[in-house]
């Protein structure tokens, strides 16, 4: 069969099964298997699979645990498949408008499809079972954490012992659908020309409060609706995201580094700030030279995958600026480093990204406690690394959009705590226009938590080099 052919056969479950499939087997990310699979299907059925995808990552551990319970046996690993058909027909029954019927029928013939007729019996009468007593059934779990929190057990865990004030606000926002906030690129157009461009459109938008670039849309949309995206006037980033711009920001004399970049959303918005402080100097100084308005951004972007280094390129084409693109370890700094020290570094390392669950809700699946240990030892090694590159007197900025102390706070305590030319500064110390009104205030740095219709998770420390 040509792959025409095969892309016409193809339905939004037929898909959504190959990739939760895929998730369950940990072969990869939902964004990456969605990435991977979804041009199987029209443009048109693609917002039904993500729908799909999405709903049952999101509602995976209460899913999870209604069909244990339903079952006598879990399926064996060869079957996935099956239990992938399972929890999207618990899915539909339980969150979605399908008639309750066809959820069951098209469950079914989804076994039937895979060649394991053997499973239709079983498929039809534990979803019938639940369709019949799912109140009830749900009942019985309520006590299991997994189904009362929507979230593992282990995490549920975590967040009751650190952030025992603060458990409510991170659940509920981590199991809502996130807002869709976008950056205005103040180098080309002010944020309030922009909203007004967009209000003529029809597409109501709010204020951010954290960062004077944000915008917050009431509906999320296509990216291709939104004037002048495609030249770079916005970009699609979370609000706390935007802070690591205005913590940093630098300025065209400076030369900075942003040793884990991709997909480059935070390195087009300190390539935005740096160009748009030489807009903000002309303004202060009439004087400015010529030479110095040609000046062009210094900046290093590190990414150790190759594939996703390709994003940054693609997203710095569309907003047109340039930088120095190097595909590397971070961390084995005598691979790439020119030996020219930094003036400011960003540090956003790889996390487990707990505090934007509601974005990577695939997170509650795969994310196992094993991973904070590693992710830890990861996150330590590049900090360590990197700052051997960082100029006396300069500023590093570490970065998780993780919740877990031992990611942030612990992290920098035993840092400074080994580097005696390490210091905490405040994370207003480079702008003082930065209101310092935001997140709470921890041992050392602040930790925002996700809000539910606005920003997301994220931890922020601020360190500088003893001169
Ligand atoms: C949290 S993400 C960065 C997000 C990015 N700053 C942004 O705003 O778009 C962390 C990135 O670090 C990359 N990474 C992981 N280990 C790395 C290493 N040792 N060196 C460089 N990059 C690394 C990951 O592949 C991932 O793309």
């Amino acid at each position: 069969m040509s792959h025409i052919e095969q892309a016409a056969t193809q339905t939004p479950r037929q898909v959504a099964i190959q990739v939760l499939t895929n998730v369950l087997l940990q072969q990869g990310s939902l964004s990456t298997q969605l990435n991977r699979l979804q041009g199987q299907l029209a443009t048109d059925q693609q917002a039904l699979l993500k729908e799909f995808c999405f709903g049952v990552c999101r509602q995976y551990p209460k899913l999870n645990s209604v069909a244990l319970s339903l079952l006598t046996h879990p399926f064996e690993e060869k079957d996935t498949d099956l239990y992938a058909i399972l929890l999207l027909g618990l899915y539909q029954l339980s969150y979605m408008k399908t008639p309750d019927h066809a959820a069951v029928n098209e469950s079914v013939e989804a076994c039937r499809e895979l060649n394991k007729d053997w499973a239709t019996k079983l498929m039809n009468a534990v979803l019938r079972r639940y369709q019949r007593e799912e109140l009830e059934i749900i009942d019985n779990l309520m006590q299991m954490p997994s189904v009362e929190f929507n979230h593992p057990k282990w995490l549920v865990k975590r967040y009751k012992k650190h952030w025992s004030n603060d458990f409510q606000q991170i659940i509920d926002a981590s199991n809502a659908h996130p807002p869709m906030c976008i950056r205005v690129n103040l180098d080309r157009v002010s944020r309030e020309t922009y909203q007004s461009t967009l209000n003529e459109l029809g597409i109501e938008t709010t204020l951010g409060r954290l960062s004077n670039a944000s915008l917050y849309l009431s509906k999320a949309m296509s990216v291709n609706q939104l004037p002048g995206f495609e030249d770079g006037l916005c970009s699609v980033q979370d609000e706390a995201a935007q802070l690591a711009g205005e913590i940093l920001n630098p300025t065209l004399n400076e030369r900075l580094l942003d040793a884990c970049a991709a997909p480059g959303g935070k390195t087009g918005h300190l390539l935005e700030c740096m160009s748009h402080s030489q807009i903000k100097d002309q303004k202060g100084d009439q004087s400015e030279t010529q030479t110095s308005s040609q000046r062009l951004p210094s900046l290093t972007a590190i990414e150790l995958e190759a594939w996703r280094l390709e994003k940054i390129e693609s997203n710095l084409e569309r907003l047109g600026y340039c930088a120095e693109l190097l595909c590397a370890d971070a961390s084995e700094v005598e691979e790439w480093w020119d030996k020219q020290t930094y003036d400011k570094i960003l540090l956003d390392v790889p996390c487990s990204a707990t505090g934007v669950i509601r974005r990577n809700p695939d997170i509650k699946l795969n994310r196992k406690p094993a991973d904070i240990e590693e992710l830890t030892h990861i996150q330590k090694n590049i900090l360590n690394s990197v700052w051997a590159t960082l100029k006396p007197n300069g500023h590093l900025l570490y970065a998780t959009c993780s919740l877990m102390p031992e990611e942030n706070e612990q992290q920098i305590a035993t840092f400074l705590s080994e580097h005696t030319d390490a210091k905490e500064v405040p994370l207003n110390h480079l702008n003082a226009d930065l209101d310092s009104n935001w997140g709470l205030d921890v041992s050392h740095g602040k930790q925002l938590f996700p809000t539910l219709n606005g920003n997301d998770g994220f931890y922020y420390c601020l360190l500088q080099k003893s001169a």
